[in-house]
């Protein structure tokens, strides 16, 4: 079997970036022959962005998950392809090699077949980052049933919204989740899930996590470990064709509720392996190690696919990074002797926050690649992660992608083009990405500005938003014509780099997580004293941005801090705290356009304490209640 495209040097990047451009079908169709295929694919690409129809190795039958473990057996089938750290540092490390892996993938995968799974049912999966995450998420994939992996730290509310929108049959979760010195509930929290109407789950398969005592349903709760019990180590892996759904990841959009990105099996597996293995320049016997949850794309992309399809060995970490230090990280890669790191900007900011020389305890020689990922890198911790970190000599890689890309899109390779502070730089190979203004028109040449756009389909991206095409069409396809539209602002400099600005739309990245402005103030209007809301990012020193809500209330007894409380407190119960306001300020009326929409714009100036440049406000419904609210912004 031939291998993956490895690209080694800065004349081969030009030189296949361009042959990837000039006959994507034949580079995408060289990429997929090194995978095996249980039927050929009969034509590479067949896309077309006004449907939107994208259809990557048309007719070709798969199953990821033979690419991802069978595939490696005869050569590999001793390495661990798994390693796992626990949240306590007093519990053992787990590793599986590829063999046990492909074993514990089977027995869980049979259990799923037992309970009635079968090929296209969902399956949600609210789950710690302990390794039975992976295994079910593989598990689901080898019968062919759709993974939607939620994120453990949406509430009930949230993950009852995502169950009834993918109706989905099995729930698997675990009776508890450690997160530092906290032990969460996580069964407690999909029980009142599936109290909220929840009709379709029949099963909540519950994986031990080390609780005593736990409510219990005898008609739909089962414990993870009875039903493997005794399972085969054998599962066939279920034919799949390139197009069929592998998995519904929900994210937030600027309107409304979270939209289920779909991505299916022949073109995610492709580039999920070409990405990683090129940007991580991973090499054999290598320790590649993502920070992030796999209830996020990162997670999915690159801590389980990518590097499981290349034949690496992955790590995943139960805890977070301050516990029970903010060494943990680094202790880990020493531990580990971790060959590539890559986590996000608000984790490196909140760990120069505790100490700027506390990694310098640590052996981290062992490093040969750094990256970042899901939000803008500043300047400074840029060069805290390059200087301390990697010592001036790991090159580090700005990674940007998103949700409904399915891959890294644009980013240095290590070692093989030039890095910049805050730049991602350059496109992967097939991808080509353009600027253009509000009307659509390219914005050409150097030293520009204007809003990111992709310019051809790839094998990873977006296929629908689930159950609702017509949504996928009007939010990434139909603004400007013939192009994929990312929702990022970017700027081209003198040589080409791209650098992401952020978004252009209503969504706010807070830590690197995508949160609607929507979602947020339809929580904060369920308080009851609240008539109206609206919420904008402004920069956050750790965060990359925070949430500031502004509110028209009726009059109430409470002190500002018993409201806050209540305010933050309904945010948590209806979405998660990660979407919980940072800042509040209450307002007699909000800036409004003459036909009633609210312009965000002129608040997210003032949250930003830019007063100066607010443009024309005369045309506003209410032009006075802007300087209202700047006193009130400014009095605080
Ligand atoms: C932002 C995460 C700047 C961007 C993989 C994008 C970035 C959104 C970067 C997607 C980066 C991600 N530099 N901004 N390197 N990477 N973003 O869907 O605004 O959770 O649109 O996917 O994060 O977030 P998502």
């Amino acid at each position: 079997m031939s291998e993956i495209t490895q690209i080694n040097s800065l004349s081969e990047y030009k030189e296949i970036y361009k042959q990837s451009i000039d006959d994507p079908e034949l580079f995408w169709g060289k990429q997929a022959e090194t995978f095996s295929w249980k039927k050929k694919w009969e034509k590479v690409c067949n896309c077309d962005f006004d449907g939107p129809n994208i259809n990557w190795f048309v007719g070709g039958k798969l199953n990821i998950t033979e690419n991802c473990l069978d595939r490696h057996i005869a050569k590999k089938g001793d390495q661990t392809a798994l390693l796992w750290e626990p949240n306590d540092t007093n519990q053992a490390t787990r590793k599986f090699t590829y063999k046990e892996l492909l074993s514990a993938v089977n027995q869980c995968a049979n259990a799923l077949k037992k309970n009635g799974i079968v090929k296209g049912d969902r399956v949600i999966l609210y789950m710690p980052m302990v390794p039975e995450l992976t295994i079910a998420v593989l598990a689901c994939a080898r019968i062919g049933a759709v993974h939607s992996v939620v994120f453990a730290g949406f509430s009930a509310q949230a993950l009852a919204d995502r169950i009834k929108d993918a109706q989905a049959k099995m729930v698997i979760s675990a009776d508890v989740n450690r997160r530092g010195n906290k032990i969460i509930p996580v069964k407690e929290v999909v029980d009142d899930a599936i109290k909220m109407n929840c009709d379709s789950v029949e099963t909540q398969l519950v994986f031990r996590n080390g609780s005593d005592e736990i409510a219990w349903d005898y008609t739909i709760d089962k414990w993870w470990h009875h039903e493997l019990d005794g399972m085969s180590e054998e599962c066939e892996a279920t034919e799949m064709d390139s197009e069929d759904l592998l998995f519904i990841l929900y994210t937030s959009g600027s309107t409304g509720k979270p939209k289920g990105v779909v991505h299916t099996c022949g073109g995610y597996m492709v580039y999920a392996s070409f990405s990683f293995i090129n940007v991580f320049q991973y090499k054999e016997n290598d320790v590649y190690w993502c920070t992030a949850d796999i209830g996020w794309i990162t997670g999915h992309s690159y801590i389980i696919y990518g590097p499981l399809l290349s034949g690496a060995t992955t790590m995943m970490f139960e805890g977070v990074p301050t516990y029970p230090d903010a060494g943990r990280f680094w202790e880990i890669c020493e531990k580990h002797k971790v060959n590539q790191f890559y986590t996000a900007p608000t984790a490196i900011r909140a760990l120069m926050a505790k100490g700027l020389n506390i990694p310098d305890k640590y052996d981290l020689s062992s490093l040969k690649v750094l990256g970042t990922v899901g939000e803008p890198i500043n300047e400074e911790a840029w060069n805290w992660y390059n200087e301390v970190i990697g010592k001036s000599k790991v090159p580090i890689v700005d990674t940007w992608w998103q949700t409904e890309t399915g891959g890294i899109m644009i980013t240095p390779l290590p070692g093989i083009t030039d890095t910049k502070p805050c730049y991602a730089s350059y496109p992967l190979p097939g991808i080509e990405p353009v600027l253009v203004d509000s009307e659509g028109n390219l914005v050409k040449g150097n030293n520009v500005e204007g809003l990111l756009c992709i310019n051809k389909p790839w094998p990873s991206m977006i296929r629908t938003t689930y159950g609702d095409h017509a949504r996928c069409k009007s939010t990434y396809f139909s603004l400007y014509k013939g192009k994929y539209f990312t929702g990022d602002g970017a700027r081209r400099d003198e040589e080409g780099r791209i650098r992401v600005i952020g978004r252009v739309d209503d969504v706010i990245n807070v830590s690197g997580h995508r949160i609607g402005t929507a979602e947020v103030e339809n929580a904060i209007n369920e308080h009851p004293e609240v008539i109206e809301s609206a919420v904008v990012g402004f920069p956050h020193p750790i965060k990359g941005q925070g949430i500031y809500a502004f509110m028209i209330t009726d009059e109430t007894l409470k002190t500002k801090n018993e409201f806050e409380k209540e305010v933050r407190a309904k945010v948590t119960e209806m979405i998660g705290p990660i979407a919980k306001p940072d800042e509040m300020i209450i307002v007699s009326g909000l800036p409004k356009t003459r036909s009633g929409k609210i312009m965000r714009r002129i608040l997210r100036k003032i949250a930003s304490d830019e007063f100066d440049s607010l443009g024309d406000v005369s045309t506003l419904l209410n032009p006075t209640i802007v300087q209202e609210i700047i006193e009130k912004k400014k009095s605080i």
